[in-house]
């Protein structure tokens, strides 16, 4: 859903939402999951205009996550139980430290191992001052300086099980690499993750840029998918679903989720 144009008309009255884009106005009562599609689409042009995701934080560090995607993110954790988590873009380290404290309540002792191009240093040293720093590694450095891949190849070394979240600059160029780069590392079964593609659908409100539409992690994983066949686009299965027909996650994620199948 394109969230820059359109008219959306929520009646609570009547309990119905209405829709008015390209086409025709259509209307659909609350409990249709279009009309969930609609409004979750609104609440996310929303919560981008008043930087909503720039208000949370997991166990003390600042996380620039929509809380839906980390639900998600959580439950494919709990079933691919990975022994190395790569992460590209560590800003605050947040997700590294949520990354953390799956791998340490899953008992498992695998590892989180993050790239930044640069690490500012109250945030360095806040993370390496956490409770949880044994498990986190930080590399800094562009994730596509062929030397940052080296590193982090060498420290996931014989992790049997990978999952890799890429974000870090979200230019479809810069995805693109980092796809190439780290995708290899994936293990069958497990996933790399293009955060961000809801760059595409905001281009043209506040904060965003007009390439946007066309340069997006989106695009780039629209690319890779096409030359490897090993990986392919879906997102993971919800494993609690008693919705009255709801089907895709609220999420600023859209189509990020690539699965190793072989
Ligand atoms: C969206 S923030 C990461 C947010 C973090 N993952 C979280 O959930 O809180 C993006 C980060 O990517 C980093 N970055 C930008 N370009 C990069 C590059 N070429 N290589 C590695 N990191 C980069 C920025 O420095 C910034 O800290």
């Amino acid at each position: 859903m394109n969230l820059t144009s359109g008219r959306i008309t929520i009646d609570l009255e009547h309990g119905t939402v209405g829709y008015e884009g390209e086409g025709p106005e259509v209307t659909y009562p609350l409990s249709d999951p279009r009309a969930f599609e609609i409004v979750s689409g609104a609440w996310l042009r929303c919560g981008w205009d008043t930087k909503y995701v720039y208000t949370f934080s997991w166990f003390g560090r600042p996380i620039i996550q929509l809380p839906d995607d980390l639900v998600r993110m959580q439950e494919v954790v709990y079933r691919v139980k990975p022994d190395a988590i790569v992460e590209t873009g560590i800003a605050h380290g947040g997700s590294l430290v949520f990354y953390a404290s799956l791998l340490r309540a899953m008992g498992g002792g695998g590892r989180v191992i993050g790239v930044d191009v640069e690490i500012r240093a109250h945030n360095r040293s806040a993370i390496e001052r956490h409770e949880f720093i044994e498990s986190i590694e930080l590399i800094e450095g562009s994730s596509i300086d062929p030397e940052i891949v080296d590193r982090v190849r060498r420290s996931v070394g014989s992790a049997r099980r990978v999952l890799v979240v890429l974000d870090s600059n979200h230019t479809r160029d810069h995805v693109r690499a980092e796809l190439e780069a780290y995708a290899p590392l994936v293990s069958v079964d497990s996933y790399v993750v293009a955060c961000d593609g809801l760059m595409k659908d905001v281009a043209g409100a506040p904060r965003s840029k007009p390439e946007w539409r066309e340069d997006n992690p989106y695009a780039a994983i629209g690319e890779f998918v096409k030359d490897h066949p090993e990986f392919v686009c879906e997102q993971p299965p919800w494993p609690f679903d008693e919705s009255e027909g709801l089907r895709r996650n609220v999420t600023y994620w859209p189509s990020a989720w690539l699965r190793r199948v072989r």
